[in-house]
Formats: C-alpha cells, structure tokens, sequence
C-alpha cells in the first residue's frame, strides 16, 4: 500500500502556520482558479521547511478532504489504483485510495516526494491524471475521471531533480505552479519556536543563533530545517542545554559542532564542558 493519509479527511489545523503573505494571496488564487479547471501546484524546498505543513494548511483551511501518497515509494505502474487480490480461489481488483480520492470533489491530493520517483512507469500514470483531460484508462475497470475541483499538490525536496527521464521531467513540471517556501526569517521562526515549544525569546534567538550560523556556513554541509529548530527548542524547553540539544538534533560531526559551540559560548556565556561520565542506566536512575 501506498497511500499514508488513510482516510479522506479534511486534515488538523496547525494554529502556529506562518505563511507569506504572497503565498497566501496565490493560494487564494489557486483555489479559486480550481473551480473553473483543474489546477496542479508543485511546492519546493529545503526538507523540513514546511512544505506537507502547507498543503495540509491548505486543505483545512477550505475545508477539502485530503490524501497523501508517497510517489518515491511507487516501485511500478499500477500500485497507486489498485491490486489484484485473491479470495476463496476467485481473483478480484482491490481499489486503492488513490482513484476513491481522485473521484472526490475537491480533494486534495497531496503527492509526496514526486521527484524521487524511481518507476517512470508510475510516474506515467500520474502524468495522465494531471494532464488537461484528467483522465486515465485502467482496464481493471475502465475510464477513471478526475472529480471537479481536485487540486494535485506535488511536493519536492529542492535541489534534488526528477529520476525519470528527461523529457517526462519537463513535460511534468510543465504542468504545475510553483511555490517555492524559503527557510522562514529570524523574527518569525523565532515566533513559531516560542509558540510551539513555549521556550522564552533569548532561548530562541539563541538557538537560532546557532541554527543560521549553519545555515550560512559553506563548509558544513548539513541543512538545519524548520523540523530541527523545533526539535533542539523542544529539548531546550524540556531543559537540555544548547549543546546538548543540537547534538541529540543534528546529523553533525562532532568536531564541527564543538567548534561552532566554542564560539557561541563567548556570546552566550554558556560555560558547560563536555564530561563523559559514565552512568548505570536503571529504572530509577
Ligand atoms: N511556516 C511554518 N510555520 C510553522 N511551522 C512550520 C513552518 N514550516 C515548517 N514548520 C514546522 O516544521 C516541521 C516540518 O515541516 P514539514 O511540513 O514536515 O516540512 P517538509 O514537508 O518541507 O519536509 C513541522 O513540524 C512544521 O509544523
Ligand atoms: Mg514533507
């Protein structure tokens, strides 16, 4: 199975969403636009930058039920629609999600990481369903017609390309807007930590002292996403200290790390040194 939404629900707000404001009046757009024809969006950036967050919002936010699938799981043509099953020795073709949520009015589908498809075969399939007609044959039964009012939500980790062949790429992308979210500026991510992990505002800024001094440094090759600002403040919030907390966070060598720390610690004053000391780990340590 294919599917990771499940059921076609309208999906949980997340009441600390910060969106640009020019995101938000296309996105109107778009949503109106869907009325008339169909319309397909590809969201871009970093990973953990907020882009499932986004369509989720979107969907809530007008109220349209929604399902998620994971286009860099799809191994083979077929696997989005259906199967074919076997039952007391009679072979019959169990529906998938995929074609109850396309005949849905008004759903959103989200498409999950469509860039890291490694079937173009499958990838076909979803070219039929965005294409102009909206339509796809399955001969397990027959012509499937995209309901109207479905809005595709392609998303795509930046910087990584299509696998499939070239001319699918282009002829893909062809077919969506585009909105490309950046990591979000000091002063909002700043609010978002506050208010989602209830840490207070100098443990914030700290964090994100460090956060953006990665994020800027071209030696260190690792990306810090909105995911794991949250995760370090999380920690921080729970009482872990700044050090603590970006080591248990971040996939990052030490040795980078403790440099990075060594010159925050000036700023900051923090004054912890790294002892390792050993502990039995029991139920009531
Ligand atoms: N603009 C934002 N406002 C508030 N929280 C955000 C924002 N962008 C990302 N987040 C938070 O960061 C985490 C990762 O976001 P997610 O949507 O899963 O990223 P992506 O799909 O781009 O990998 C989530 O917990 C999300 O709530
Ligand atoms: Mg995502």
């Amino acid at each position: 199975m294919i599917d990771t939404g499940n059921q076609l629900k309208v999906p949980r707000p997340d009441p600390n969403f910060f969106i640009l404001r020019e995101d938000l009046e296309n996105l109107q757009r778009f949503n109106q636009m869907s009325e008339k024809h169909p319309v397909n969006i590809l969201t871009t950036g970093n990973q953990g930058c907020g882009k499932s967050s986004l369509v989720r919002q979107f969907a809530y936010i007008h109220q349209r039920p929604m399902a998620t699938f994971q286009v860099g799981l799809l191994l083979e043509a077929g696997q989005l629609f259906g199967q074919q099953r076997l039952k007391d020795g009679e072979t019959y073709y169990q529906e998938f999600l995929f074609p109850k949520a396309i005949r849905t009015p008004g759903c959103v589908i989200h498409l999950e990481e469509i860039n890291r498809s490694e079937s173009p075969q499958a990838l076909n399939e979803l070219f039929s369903v965005l294409s102009e007609d909206r339509s796809i044959w399955i001969d397990e039964y027959g012509m499937i017609q995209v309901a109207p009012g479905v809005i595709f939500f392609a998303t795509m980790n930046e910087g990584e390309s299509f696998s499939g062949t070239d001319e699918m790429d282009e002829a893909l992308k062809d077919r969506f807007y585009r909105i490309h979210l950046e990591y979000l500026p000091h002063e909002v991510e700043r609010e978002v930590l506050i208010r989602k992990t209830r840490i207070d505002g100098s443990k914030a800024d700290q964090i994100l002292k460090m956060v953006n001094r990665i994020r800027n440094n071209d030696q260190i090759r690792i990306s810090v996403s909105i995911r794991h600002s949250l995760m370090i403040a999380e920690l921080v919030a729970m009482g872990a200290s700044l050090r603590e907390a970006m080591i248990y966070s971040l996939q990052i060598s030490k040795d980078a790390l403790e440099s990075l720390l060594l010159s925050v610690q000036v700023e900051t004053g923090e004054t912890e040194v790294n002892r390792a000391e050993y502990v039995l780990y029991l139920r009531n340590s």
